[in-house]
């Protein structure tokens, strides 16, 4: 086996190999899990010799579950200050607030965020994201056969978070759901498109100072380090924008790409998606666990080394720059027996890292549940909800993992 071929043999090799691992690469999107597990069996640490920046070429892969975890929760050395992407964007240009800050900013911006994510602020949500999966799918049943990804999964994400978090009306945020199909369909064009949005965050910001408004998201931001609050930090008009651009931003391919793949498996599994019908919620939150697993919509995340050290006989030195490989932490055999199937009654289920660890650990979890349990209720309740027989599914090469098109049929 050649320096190059990461998938094959299952001979555990511990030394630092020189792979060719992107994790934006075309050709990764469709022959996933095979490069990904053949990754951790043969390279539990990887040293790539691709990019991770325009500039820059050479970074550490973790790939095991206890090592991706062990350098999750260890902020100190693995730090998100320099960036969290898996390939990085000029942080000068935008930095994503609060993922790519560390302490003590990083603790007092999510320490004010993190009241409207709890799970009992998104129980309050819940009658309304149900609403909205309702509407979608009656469309979708009318116009049936949909793509079910353009109908449903990039519409739910965006219509959600802009009414509950930020009072704006779905019927107004046509504009960013336009934004948000070139940023997803033609990243050439984020340049032209991304700005929409960042006017949109400075003018709603601004509004919320005006009007001394402090009862939602935006305001609560808006008023971030103003003094107003008790919050002792320090920042300024760009941060506050940034952290609005995140929250809006995190939620949406994400979600998008979870919900995408998880209808991928229900559209070609009726004996499951019948078997959910009515179950407790209890139950269909097991299901949500295990398919967020299983799919990890997440796979990668960035980190810089503060200090040297080392990881299985591998010197790493500070400065070096490290990925995180949720997936591959996800499918590793020795957290998660037979990983490669969907097995509801995993006694660990819910130890995934498909919403990271650590102080980073994804402030909008309960969100995206809520926002996938609803679905999956809605879609089980369906007499008819199938992929079209034999199509062949393409998985987007991007930060967030989920098929391109699903053309389904739906019937009530
Ligand atoms: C299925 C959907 C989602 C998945 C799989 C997901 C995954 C993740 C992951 C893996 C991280 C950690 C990144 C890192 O450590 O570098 C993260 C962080 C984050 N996520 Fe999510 N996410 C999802 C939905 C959402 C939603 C709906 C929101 C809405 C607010 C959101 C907001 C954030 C934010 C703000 C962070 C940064 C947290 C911090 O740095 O403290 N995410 N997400």
């Amino acid at each position: 086996m050649n320096d190059h071929d990461i998938a094959g043999s299952a001979s555990v090799d511990t030394s630092p190999r020189g792979v060719d691992f992107n994790p934006l690469d075309p050709e990764l999107a469709d022959d996933f899990w095979p490069r990904i597990n053949g990754l951790r069996e043969t390279c539990p640490v990887a040293r790539s010799t691709a990019h991770w920046s325009a500039e820059n070429t050479g970074f550490w892969v973790l790939n095991a579950y206890q090592d991706v975890m062990d350098a999750a929760v260890n902020w100190n050395t693995y730090s998100s200050a320099d960036g969290a992407t898996p390939v990085q964007f000029d942080l000068n240009i935008l930095r994503m607030v609060p993922l790519e800050t560390d302490p003590p900013l990083h603790r007092g911006v999510r320490r004010a965020l993190n009241p409207f994510f709890t799970p009992e602020a998104l129980t309050a949500a819940e009658p309304s994201i149900r609403a909205t999966v309702d509407g979608l799918i009656d469309t979708c049943v009318k116009h049936s056969p949909v793509d079910f990804v353009a109908a449903f999964t990039s519409q739910l994400p965006p219509i959600v978070f802009f009414e509950t978090f930020l009072d704006q009306k779905a019927s107004d945020i046509g504009w960013v759901l336009e934004v948000l199909d070139v940023l997803l369909t033609q990243p050439e064009k984020a340049l032209e498109a991304a700005p929409k949005l960042f006017v949109f965050c400075a003018e709603l910001l601004q509004a919320r100072r005006a009007e001394g408004r402090t009862d939602d998201l935006a305001g609560v931001i808006a008023h971030l380090g103003t003094g107003e609050f008790d919050d002792g930090l320090e920042l300024d008009d760009r941060v506050r924008m940034e952290t609005l651009n995140m929250t809006i931003m995190a939620g949406m391919e994400t979600t998008m790409g979870g919900l995408a793949s998880i209808a991928r498996i229900l559209g070609t599994d009726n004996a499951l998606r019948e078997s959910l019908r009515d179950v407790e919620t209890k139950v269909l939150d097991k299901h949500v666990e295990e398919f967020l697993r299983f799919e990890t919509p997440v796979p990668t995340a960035g980190r810089t080394l503060t200090a040297d050290t080392e990881l299985r006989g591998c010197p790493m030195k500070q400065g070096d720059r490290v990925l995180l490989n949720w997936a591959a932490a996800n499918h590793d055999p020795d957290k998660f027996p037979d990983p490669e199937a969907l097995n509801f009654e995993r006694p660990n289920g819910s130890a995934h890292l498909a919403f990271g660890a650590g102080i980073h650990r994804c402030l909008g979890n309960h969100l995206a549940r809520r926002e996938i349990r609803a679905a999956i209720r809605a879609i089980s309740e369906l007499h008819v909800f199938e992929l079209e027989p034999g199509y062949d599914v393409k998985y987007r090469p991007s930060f967030a993992r989920g098929p391109v098109a699903l053309p389904i049929r739906l019937e009530r």
